[in-house]
């Protein structure tokens, strides 16, 4: 090539060059003519590399030239991708347009499960009595839930507790299960928390300790293998039966109604003394007697009695300076019965379909 030729070409690659780059339709059209013109084997690139082979006196000319002609096309790409870049962005912006003045979308709001809206009211009920509320733990141990109620290992009165045993650990994936060594179980009722409250507070006590229990039950419609319960502990110097009559016939009307029916009926508990059954007037029928009540007229809430001295002394109090009295009830049968709840196993079946129509515990 000669350097006449070499001008020539260089100057039309200057004229043409740049109108194409100008009218390439997006970045990767551009990226293309890069290459095409300037890469390693591109046109610019080859009419630079020919310099070296022309007449020497023409060379410096020609070379200036060459070097613009370079310096177009790198300006050309530049101009080009910036304004590529810059319609693609407005366009994402238009795109992408935030309407300030729509309505936001609706918080899904979350509420009470049935249940914890009666723990709730019961709570709030023994808080006007001067309860203050107390926790212990769902696993526990056979001292806790049992020895130290004064049920002592074999004693037939276990039976009324069907036992959930936590496994001993390896025993489980030898295929010998057992139960664990140290007597790890679930609590079968809150009452081993009044042990628990006994030893962490100082009498006068007024507490009540809601929670979870489980039993080894079929469950059916009105039995759960878990469920809650709420206990009640008083424990003072003078306490006595009359106490917890008054108490609980002041809690029956705070509950449901002023009106309401009570009466007490012998019991059995190996850790009160004298023990009662506390039955209110059938809250479907309200007496005449109908299947709800099995056609007795009365529903037991709860069972109560005179802490028993053994069960002061479990908890570290002197029973010749102090008495006391407790209770327990389940909270899921005063829950069905409140909403009208046909089947136990709704409660804890975790359907939103069923859960959502309570909207009382928002
Ligand atoms: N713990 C008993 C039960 O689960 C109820 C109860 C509590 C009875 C306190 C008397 C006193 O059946």
């Amino acid at each position: 090539m000669d350097a006449t030729e070499l001008r020539a070409r260089l100057e039309q690659v200057r004229a043409t060059a740049t109108a194409g780059i100008e009218a390439a339709a997006d970045e990767a059209a551009v990226e293309g003519l890069r290459a095409e013109l300037l890469g390693r084997s591109g046109t610019v690139t080859g009419l630079l590399r020919g310099l070296g082979t022309i007449d020497p006196a023409q060379r410096p000319a020609i070379g200036v030239l060459a070097n613009e002609v370079r310096s177009a096309v790198e300006a050309a790409i530049g101009d080009r991708l910036s304004a590529l870049q810059g319609a693609s962005r407005s366009a994402r912006l238009d795109a992408e347009r935030l309407d300030m003045t729509a309505p936001g979308r609706p918080m899904r709001t979350g509420r009470l499960h049935p249940t914890m809206t009666v723990e709730r009211d019961l709570r709030e009920i023994f808080h006007a009595f001067g309860f203050e509320v107390f926790e212990g733990p769902e696993i526990e141990d056979d001292w806790w839930n049992f020895e130290a109620l004064n049920i002592p290992p074999d004693h037939p009165s276990r039976d009324l507790w069907d036992t959930l045993y936590v496994a001993e650990p390896g025993s489980w994936e030898a295929g010998a299960v057992r139960p664990a060594d140290d007597g790890t179980i679930l609590r079968t009722h809150t009452s081993p928390v009044q042990i628990r409250a006994m030893k962490a507070l100082t009498p006068p006590i007024r507490a009540i300790m809601p929670g979870r229990c489980f039993r080894y039950e079929a469950v059916d419609a009105s039995h759960g293998f878990e469920f809650f319960q709420v206990e009640g502990l008083v424990v003072d110097r003078g306490t006595s039966l009359a106490d917890l009559k008054g108490m609980l016939e002041e809690f029956a009307r705070a509950l449901y109604g002023a009106q309401t029916a009570t009466r007490f009926r012998p019991g059995y508990y190996p850790f009160t003394e004298p023990s009662v059954a506390f039955d209110v007037a059938c809250l479907v029928c309200g007496g005449p007697g109908c299947p709800a009540c099995k056609r007795t007229g009365w529903m037991t809430v709860l069972g109560a009695g005179m802490v028993h001295p053994l069960v002061l002394r479990s908890g570290g109090l002197d029973p010749d300076e102090f008495q006391g009295y407790a209770f327990g009830m389940g909270l899921d049968r005063i829950t069905l019965l409140r909403y009208g709840i046909p089947d136990l196993r709704l409660l804890m079946g975790g359907d939103l379909r069923f859960l959502e129509q309570f909207a009382e515990g928002r």
